[in-house]
């Protein structure tokens, strides 16, 4: 847990991808959120620049656990990226290579990734500006 909360803490961005269960967030990563904020007034995870994303094999991709994700991580401090990425998940979206195999959704990714990455650069901070932010 000290060395999650410390590469959290050095990181210049958090993008997260997840399941959806049951409508909501796994439990194992709701467990990580709540283990990164604490102890009490030790919270990892304010001010950082953060997206989420998912896939599932619903027609509606992961929507509504990204909707319970993003206010789980607004309330937690986090500045969100905004817009939708919801991946409908089917057998042949990714390749043998680990490559996603769909033209479009890899494109569409990549513009996600490209948005993410302008936007997270806009909070370029070492972890001292980022506390004083
Ligand atoms: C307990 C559980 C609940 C799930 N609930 C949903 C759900 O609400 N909506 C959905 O699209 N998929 C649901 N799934 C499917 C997952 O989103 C996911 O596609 C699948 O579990 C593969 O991911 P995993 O290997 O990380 O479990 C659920 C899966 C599990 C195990």
């Amino acid at each position: 847990m000290v060395r999650f909360k410390s590469e959290v803490e050095a990181s210049d961005a958090l993008l997260f991808v997840t399941p959806e269960y049951s409508r909501s967030i796994p439990a194992v990563l709701k467990n990580a959120i709540e283990w990164g904020s604490r102890p009490w007034g030790k919270t990892s995870w304010p001010n950082k620049p953060a997206a989420v994303t998912g896939t599932s094999p619903g027609a509606i991709g992961a929507a509504v656990v990204q909707q319970h994700l993003k206010s789980v991580l607004g309330a937690q401090g986090l500045h969100l990226l905004g817009g939708e990425a919801y991946i409908t998940f089917k057998p042949d979206l990714v390749d043998a290579d680990n490559n996603v195999a769909d033209e479009s959704v890899r494109g569409f990714l990549k513009a996600f990734i490209d948005n993410f990455s302008a936007f997270a650069s806009r909070f370029a901070a070492t972890p001292a500006s980022r506390a004083a932010a």
